[in-house]
């Protein structure tokens, strides 16, 4: 009898122990996951896409467009549903009529160029180009017009020279500059494209002063950003929290809200017609939609991650976690996918 309770006395205490240390460890891995990774500094933008597109990953999965898609209602029903079990999620992507993911960012960028109100612009500036998705666009939309991207990555640079040089352009190039300052005359072009690149830059102000301060007169300027919610009512202490995470994982110094971008775009006192909107529902299904493409096709991944070690299957996962965050951020309302156009005076 006296056995019998020992014995049972040690298995306890091991479970016990047991789940502590499981405990423990969830805890450690959460806090791990917790804790952004790629905090903005001094020359981490450049060097983090110069990485991005070193190893492949990005373009193969997003094609040229390192940007959210746009999704009609039509879109968002017969794609996964937020709801969908694993397996019911994975039928309907291989069977249903889910739109394609890089089709989407196409669709984003004409229906950007078309909101933008932009008619026949002939030099247009594309700010933060990426590997030039857009600015290929805009060079076969306007086929008259010199377009220029530029990007603080060297190996962006190069990429998306390379990809127009195969897709036959030959009205549009790219350059290593940095939008804070750009070593443009005042008034040079009559069109300014900025997608997805405010959210690096550490003087939004300066970031449109100098937007403005490029375009010529009667020229216009489009911008789409991820932005973070007005300040009122008062950031809660998990917001905060949410919000400095979404910064630091991807090299963000901060964001502004869409109100903030408009009160900047006007104290420039060089725009006139300022419009914003809020495209925060179209654009809604793309962050879990990429989560989606590396499932149902997880060949690229998998072959990095045997060349490159289980490091980089952590550094997926921690894509997947991050994508999920905005993804959440933009259902709760804290933050905003906006958008913003105006004309030079
Ligand atoms: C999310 S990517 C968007 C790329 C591209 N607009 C697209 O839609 O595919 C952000 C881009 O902004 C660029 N960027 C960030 N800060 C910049 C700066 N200060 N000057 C120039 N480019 C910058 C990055 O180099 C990168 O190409």
């Amino acid at each position: 009898m006296k056995v019998e309770a020992a014995t049972l006395t040690r298995k306890v205490g091991a479970a016990v122990v047991s789940l502590g240390f499981l405990k423990v460890l969830a805890s450690r891995i959460h806090e791990w996951f917790e804790t952004p990774k790629r905090p903005y500094g001094d020359g981490s933008v450049g060097s983090a896409y110069d990485d991005w597109t070193r190893e492949g990953v990005l373009e193969h999965y997003w094609g040229e467009h390192i940007h959210m898609g746009s999704y009609t209602p039509m879109d968002k029903q017969s794609g996964y549903r937020k709801k969908d079990p694993f397996f019911l999620a994975l039928f309907r992507a291989t069977f249903g009529r889910l739109k394609d993911f890089k089709e989407a960012k196409i669709d984003f960028t004409n229906e950007m160029i078309d909101w933008s109100r932009a008619t026949a612009p002939k030099k247009i500036l594309d700010v933060g180009c990426g590997i030039g998705g857009s600015s290929r666009i805009l060079a076969k939309r306007f086929p008259d017009a010199e377009v220029l991207g530029i990007t603080l990555s060297p190996q962006q640079a190069e990429r998306a020279g390379k990809l127009a040089k195969e897709q036959g352009l030959t009205n549009v190039r790219f350059q290593v500059m940095d939008a804070l300052n750009m070593e443009f005359e005042d008034n040079t072009f009559d069109m300014v494209w900025a997608c997805e690149s405010g959210e690096h830059m550490p003087d939004k102000k300066r970031y449109v002063e100098e937007m403005s301060r490029v375009l010529a007169p009667k020229g216009n300027m489009v911008v789409a950003t991820w932005c973070e919610r007005d300040p009122v009512p008062i950031f809660t202490a998990e917001e905060r929290k949410t919000l400095n995470f979404l910064y630091a994982e991807w090299t963000h110094p901060y964001f502004i809200s869409l109100n903030k971008y408009k009160e900047y775009l006007e104290g420039t006192e060089l725009l006139e017609e300022v419009d914003t909107a809020d495209w925060t529902e179209q654009t809604l299904p793309a962050w879990r939609h990429s989560v989606w493409v590396g499932v149902w096709s997880p060949w690229y991944w998998i072959k990095v991650t045997l060349r490159k070690g289980p490091g980089a299957f952590i550094g997926f996962l921690r894509e997947v976690y991050t994508l999920e965050k905005f993804h959440k951020s933009m259902v709760s309302g804290l933050m905003v996918y906006g958008m913003m156009r105006a004309v030079k005076k």
